[in-house]
């Protein structure tokens, strides 16, 4: 059986049991800040099951993208390690929300297991929570064949929690046995032990409790039912292969490696790396296609720490390149068909793995080299440890993360010195904090967790229709306060939130900013009249700052806009990956791997403008089926949280028509807009920079404020137009013809000022008399000079009057001694050395220098000690004119 058939059959059994199918959620999770991945097929319904959130089914059945490498569920460590662990994974799921609860869910998962995929029964044990006796009697009821098989286990192994916090309850496992051969051999622990005889197929979760920051467990508001099947288990066990890696769904992968490798697999040790790229290359491509990105921190950081073990599996496989997006096609054949966006997302994926992996590779050989020195070290005087020190620097400066050190440790006998490496981060953080400038947040404001606790409900926002209505407090503090509606929009989808006023009798609040926190809608301010008690239960007038909002109105529209012409001009792989919608500005990140050319900067600021002047309606609609959005092409962002039903914005295309609507841009967006672009009036990029590889950034603005961007440089030009004396467009002719006249000046300078060192180095030179029965002169003179330049110019000038001689010349410059010497050739063959002479003067005042036998130069500190500097110069060179044989030393 395939995966296709095993994914397709599961769902159907659901569905043929009144559960509704729903896609799985991207595996970034959004909103939730407990999570680093979507780590479960109920992460989607975790609101469902903490009563917080109503859907239009109580049952529900998915097959949910998964990925287990960080927080409390992380198999990161032990892939490729056994046969059975991926930080990627499918999970086959059915969910009751208050519904059917423990029989019916062990029933479901029999009849599936047992009947629909035909698993033997003589291979199957089932486990349950050591004291749920009750899970306990509906197993040895269901089947006669599971007498002595169903086995109770404690916390550990059957209790299971999303997080720390979250949800949580019993569970119930269902466990195939591989047979005897594969147990780890007399002392194996069965069921519970963690080799690979048992494998865990099924994980049935009786959801009961929500565990809050404190460990307290709370009850739910109705017992619910989780479950989750690994698919790749399901399918290597209905593909009779012992092992994940060999089912359909990683093997091409595997054999794909072995093609790039052209080294064997086994299914031992020495294939490893063959599993662990497999299974990275899963992780990061649908990562990535989710909206991850590789980067320094947090999530971002962990997808990096899993290229860089992929590379690293790469080395060891002998590949000394990036390779890891020859291994999408093989990829896509098993799974763009289910999972589209590894088609559509491409390019994007084969960018950041590309980029990635080759900024690793720059620094990988040397990084190896350095670990291979440090544990020659280590281990040649006789210890097993790694100094923390070492795998900082392996960190700091070659890209090497603390894990992929400590694997490769562990492959010598060693580990590394966490805690010392620890301390090394940790300076670091100190030093670059007391770098970074400062960001500005224009508001903080940390609602205090007891505010507000008494409003459950979510705020309805009505400010798609209204800017000002009236409505009833529900409850207000002195910095926040929550109404029944709101006509403010509270801070998300990137655009910030609105500014007003609430007002009524004797009671007044300013807004200065709205949050949208579990789907309250936060107005935070300060009150201006009257007490926050009084008002909670009355009606108030709410009006939101109108100009404001049309502010942001316009930019909103306009990053739409912008979107579509960034795919429009620059290609579709660019993806939105950030934005910020204000009153004054606008700012885009997205994906795109090299520089915007000024060029396109060009193209692009004129689509979007040609698509204002076009006026094109702008049409949201609300309460879309994600589904159909989808389908019609509407662009979904990354980030967002999408129900079932979507709002979608729309601007049509100018060919549309009623009969036949066409759309130039569609997005599923919950902001405000305008209602045709024309009101957005004026678009100007202002930036275009680079925020991380792979992500660009263009900053922009619309509006009154581009029409003000226009007014700034429009009087800066007249400024420069009456600076220059010149018509607006004549100033760049008469600022090219400035320059020009200033190069020629310069020219003129220098000749003059060659012209005046000539004359300065004639007067010293004829100055200075013969040493006595030679025809050699010997200077050494203060002069007065600005800069070294200038000094060394005068002594080329004097080497040049010099028939023959040595010179020295000496001036202040900056606080201290500049000193040059020079040597005619005729004294240079004669063994007479600028150098050396220098080197004796420059001791004389406590100062050092050298040079060429023909020009050297020195600097002396202390400039009082001009007069021995200048004596000594005199002295040596003296000396050599007369025993020119024998040069002074
Ligand atoms: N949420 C349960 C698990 O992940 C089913 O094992």
């Amino acid at each position: 059986m395939t995966s296709k058939e095993i994914r397709h059959k599961f769902l159907d059994f659901f569905s043929g049991y009144d559960h509704k199918v729903v896609p799985s959620s991207s595996l970034i999770p959004v909103d939730d800040p407990t999570l680093l991945f979507t780590n479960a097929g109920m992460n989607q319904f975790k609101d469902v099951f903490l009563g917080k959130e109503k859907r239009e089914y109580k049952r529900a059945a998915s097959s949910q993208k998964c990925m287990r490498a960080g927080g409390k569920h992380n198999d990161l460590e032990i892939v490729g390690q056994t046969t059975r662990h991926q930080t990627f994974f499918e999970m086959l799921g059915n969910f009751s929300f208050g519904d059917y609860f423990k029989e019916e869910a062990i029933a479901y998962a029999w009849e599936f297991v047992t009947k629909t995929l035909g698993i033997p029964k003589d291979r199957l044990y089932a486990t349950v929570y050591e004291k749920d006796d009750e899970a306990f009697e509906f197993w040895k009821k269901i089947d006669p064949a599971l007498e002595g098989r169903v086995l109770r286990f404690g916390e550990k192994d059957n209790f299971w929690s999303m997080g720390d916090v979250g949800p949580c309850g019993p569970c119930s496992e269902i466990h195939y046995d591989q047979g005897e051969e594969y147990s780890c051999g007399p002392n194996c622990r069965g069921v519970e032990c963690d080799c690979d005889r048992f494998s865990e197929l099924w994980n049935l979760v009786f959801m009961q409790f929500n565990r809050d920051e404190n460990g307290k467990m709370k009850p739910l508001p109705k017992p619910s039912v989780d479950t989750g099947a690994g698919l790749e288990r399901f399918c290597a066990v209905m593909q009779g292969v012992h092992s994940n890696y060999d089912s359909d769904l990683l093997k091409p992968l595997v054999e794909k490696v072995v093609e790039i490798s052209r080294k064997k697999y086994s299914p031992g040790q020495e294939g490893m790396p063959h599993r662990v790229i497999a299974d990275h290359v899963r992780a990061l491509s649908f990562c990535i296609a989710d909206g991850g990105m590789p980067s320094n921190e947090g999530r971002g950081y962990v997808l990096r720490r899993i290229l860089r073990r992929a590379s690293y599996n790469g080395r060891l496989l002998d590949i000394h390149r990036p390779f890891m997006s020859e291994l999408l096609n093989t990829l896509e054949n098993i799974m763009a068909d289910v999972y589209p966006e590894l088609k559509e997302k491409r390019k994007t994926i084969e960018s950041f793995l590309h980029a990635e992996e080759e900024s690793f590779e720059r620094t990988l050989d040397t990084g190896l080299e350095l670990f291979e020195q440090v544990a020659s070290k280590v281990e040649k005087s006789g210890q097993d440890v790694i100094p923390g020190e070492d795998a900082f620097k392996l960190y700091d400066t070659y890209g090497f993360p603390l894990d992929l050190t400590q694997i490769m440790a562990s492959k010598r006998g060693m580990t590394v010195d966490v805690v010392r490496f620890g301390e090394e981060l940790e300076k670091q953080r100190q030093r670059s904090k007391r770098s970074a400038v400062a960001e500005t947040s224009p508001i903080s404001f940390n609602l205090r967790p007891e505010a507000h606790v008494e409003v459950t409900k979510g705020t309805t926002f009505t400010g798609y229709r209204e800017d000002f209505t009236e409505t009833l407090v529900l409850s207000a503090a002195e910095d926040s306060v929550i109404l029944e509606r709101t006509p403010f929009y509270g801070e998300s989808g990137g655009q910030v939130g609105d500014k007003g006023m609430i007002k009524g009798e004797d009671f007044e609040f300013e807004v200065t900013d709205t949050k949208k926190i579990n789907g309250r809608i936060i107005h935070v301010g300060k009150i201006k009249k009257g007490e926050p008690k009084s008002i909670v239960g009355k009606k108030m007038r709410v009006e939101v700052d109108i100009s404001r909002r049309n502010s942001i109105k316009r930019n909103h529209t306009a990053t739409h806009l912008l979107h579509r012409a960034l795919k429009k001009v620059l290609g579709e792989h660019v993806n939105q990956s950030g934005s910020l919608v204000a009153p004054d500005r606008l700012r885009f990140d997205f994906t795109h791997f090299k520089a915007v050319t000024s060029e396109e900067l060009l193209a692009i600021e004129k689509e979007v403008n040609r698509k204002i002047l076009e006026n094109l309606p702008v049409r949201p609609e609300s309460e879309v089926p994600f589904e159909e959005a989808k389908k019609k092409g509407a662009v979904a962002l990354f980030g967002e949280k999408y129900t079932d039903r979507v709002r979608v914005v729309r601007i049509e295309a100018k060919d549309s028509t009623p009969e036949n609507p066409r759309y130039y841009s569609q997005e599923l967006c919950g902001g405000t807009h305008v209602n045709a672009t024309g009101e957005i009036g004026q678009f100007r990029i202002v930036t275009e920079s680079a925020i991380a590889t792979g992500i660009r950034r263009i900053e922009a603005v619309a509006g009154l404020t581009a029409f003000e961007l226009m007014d700034k440089e429009r009087s800066l030009l007249n400024n420069l137009s009456r600076t220059f004396k010149a018509p607006t467009e004549e100033i760049e002719s008469r600022v090219e013809k400035l320059l020009e006249e200033k190069k020629l000046l310069e020219r003129e300078l220098g000749k003059f000022k060659v012209g005046s060192y000539r004359a300065e180095a004639k007067e010293l030179v004829d100055k200075a008399p013969f040493v006595e029965g030679t025809n050699s002169k010997v200077i050494a003179v203060k002069v007065e000079k600005e800069n070294r330049e200038e000094l060394l110019s005068l002594a080329d000038a004097v080497r040049e009057a010099l028939t023959s001689g040595v010179a020295t010349l000496a001036s202040e410059i900056n606080g201290s001694l500049a000193l040059v010497t020079i040597v005619t050739d005729d004294l240079i063959k004669k063994g007479i050395k600028a150098g050396e002479i220098i080197k004796e003067a420059a001791k004389a005042g406590g100062g050092s220098g050298g040079g060429k036998p023909h020009l050297a130069q020195a600097g002396v500190k202390d400039i009082t000690k001009i007069e021995q500097v200048l004596e000594a110069a005199q002295k040596v060179g003296r000396s050599g004119c007369l025993n020119p044989t024998s040069p002074s030393k």
